[in-house]
């Protein structure tokens, strides 16, 4: 069984993918992390992140995996454990020059596959149940107003000062949908048979409440 959570950054597919993985107690796949981990190791080898073909030979030579641990969801990139560089503002802004090439989608899309077909998972993404498991059971699409968003992204940083306003981080979500939602494989979009939740005035609670009930006579 794959359930596919889709959305734009800060819509809470995250939490909401955790959350239900662990009620239901299988697999959790953050395909996100995985376009952030490739990321991370293209600018550590100083590796030209417009040069599809070099991102594509650093793929062939990495391995990205998953392990879970007590404190979460752990990322490795060659055996270095890598969740929270991944997370860094200049990963986060790079990250789309990885997710704008085919060539590398293809690969990490086929990763995915490999680790989805180990057994029951929850997966989110961007392009999960357009893309990556069409056959999912269940596709959920989050989305909420990017105002709200924003401020969810702006309370989890460690130091939310001046630099990273509200208004900067407004701005950065406005560019990430923007490059998510235009680019030409595989944007960022809602399928036909996805089930439309919009956060913005639900609590986290309400929204895996809305889930449940629809995995539920799955189960
Ligand atoms: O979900 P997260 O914010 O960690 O994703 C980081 C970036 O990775 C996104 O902005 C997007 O460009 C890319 N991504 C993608 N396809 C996915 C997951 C993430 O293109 N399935």
């Amino acid at each position: 069984m794959i359930i596919a959570i889709d959305g734009p950054a800060g819509s809470g597919k995250s939490t909401v993918a955790k959350t239900l993985a662990k009620h239901l107690g299988i697999r959790y796949l953050d395909t996100g992390a995985m376009y952030r981990a490739l990321t991370w190791k293209a600018m550590q080898h100083n590796v030209n992140l417009d040069d599809e073909n070099a991102l594509c030979r650093i793929m062939e030579q990495t391995q990205i995996y998953f392990e879970s641990e007590e404190k979460g969801l752990q990322v490795f990139v060659d055996g270095r454990n890598v969740t929270k560089e991944i997370r860094s503002p200049s990963v986060t802004n790079n990250t789309h020059h990885i997710s704008g090439k085919p060539g590398v989608r293809a690969m990490l899309v086929n990763l995915q596959r490999k680790i989805a077909s180990k057994g029951n998972t929850v997966a989110e993404g961007r392009d999960i149940g357009t893309v990556v498991f069409p056959q999912a059971e269940k596709k959920f699409f989050l989305d909420a107003r990017i105002e709200i968003r924003a401020k969810r992204r702006f309370r989890e940083r460690e130091t939310p000062d001046n630099e990273n306003s509200l208004d900067s981080v407004i701005r950065e979500i406005a560019l990430r949908d923007q490059r998510d939602t235009t680019r030409k494989d595989s944007p960022l979009k809602i399928s036909d048979d996805s089930i439309y939740i919009d956060t913005t005035n639900l609590t986290l609670n309400e929204v895996i409440h809305r889930i449940i009930k629809e995995v539920n006579p799955l189960i």
